[in-house]
């Protein structure tokens, strides 16, 4: 089985009965949504889902996941999944373009699980370019503000339309290539800082557990 599909199944056996849950977005927390439809169904439970974009809204309700709000509920579980995963656990998100709502979904959980295949593990964050997302009025500002931080700033355009990527939020996506980040946490602070940027995909410091999809299987990784 792929070992994006192995890792999301076994992320679904993590959620009980009763769990308000945040739903990642991306390839690997599809097979997750998935799977906890399966179990919802199966095991007749009750679950609330609060999504993380219009992607894990469409699959949530195609599996029967009842969809709710931060409005309306705390969250107990999120699950989501990553484009690096480092040594302390801060990642690198946003591969999707869907960052901003992650990230204040997946803090505000009282448990953040990120699911990953074993290429995602590095030993420093910045081979996978860190994502922002933009005010589309700012984006030739933002760019020129990143290169002080020895960024190369890229905005993302899109496949199957003319033009740039357009958030859900309705924003651009500029994409900044750094050398190796040596201080996840300061680099983070520091992009949002400027002018324009709505959030950064830099998620310092908030995940709980990190399931690792390997050929020998999964391996729970948890903070120490
Ligand atoms: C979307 C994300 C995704 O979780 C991240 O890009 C990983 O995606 P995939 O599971 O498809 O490799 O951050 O914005």
């Amino acid at each position: 089985m792929e070992l994006k599909k192995i890792v999301g199944y076994a992320a679904a056996e993590l959620v009980e009965n009763g769990n308000v849950v945040g739903l990642g977005t991306g390839s690997t927390t599809h097979y997750f949504i998935e799977k906890l439809g399966e179990r919802i169904k199966n095991e007749n439970m009750e679950i609330l889902g609060i999504p993380t974009s219009y992607q894990s809204f469409l699959l949530a309700k195609d599996s029967g996941i009842i969809i709710t709000t931060l409005e309306e509920n705390n969250i107990d579980i999120s699950v989501d999944g990553a484009d690096e995963v480092d040594s302390n656990f801060n990642l690198i998100k946003g591969g999707g373009a869907a960052h901003t709502i992650e990230k204040i979904v997946d803090e505000a959980a009282t448990k953040f699980v990120v699911i990953v295949d074993d290429s995602k593990i590095v030993d420093k964050l910045g081979a996978f370019p860190v994502p922002l997302e933009v005010i589309p009025q700012a984006c030739r500002t933002v760019s020129n503000h990143v290169k002080k931080f020895e960024g190369i700033p890229s905005l993302r355009m899109a496949k199957m339309k003319d033009g740039p990527v357009i958030t859900d939020n309705g924003n651009f996506i500029v994409d900044v290539q750094f050398n190796a980040i040596e201080n996840p946490a300061n680099l983070e602070k520091d992009l949002n800082a400027i002018p324009g940027v709505v959030e950064n995909g830099i998620f310092a410091g908030i995940v709980d557990e990190v399931l690792v999809g390997t050929a020998e299987g999964v391996k729970t990784l948890k903070k120490v």
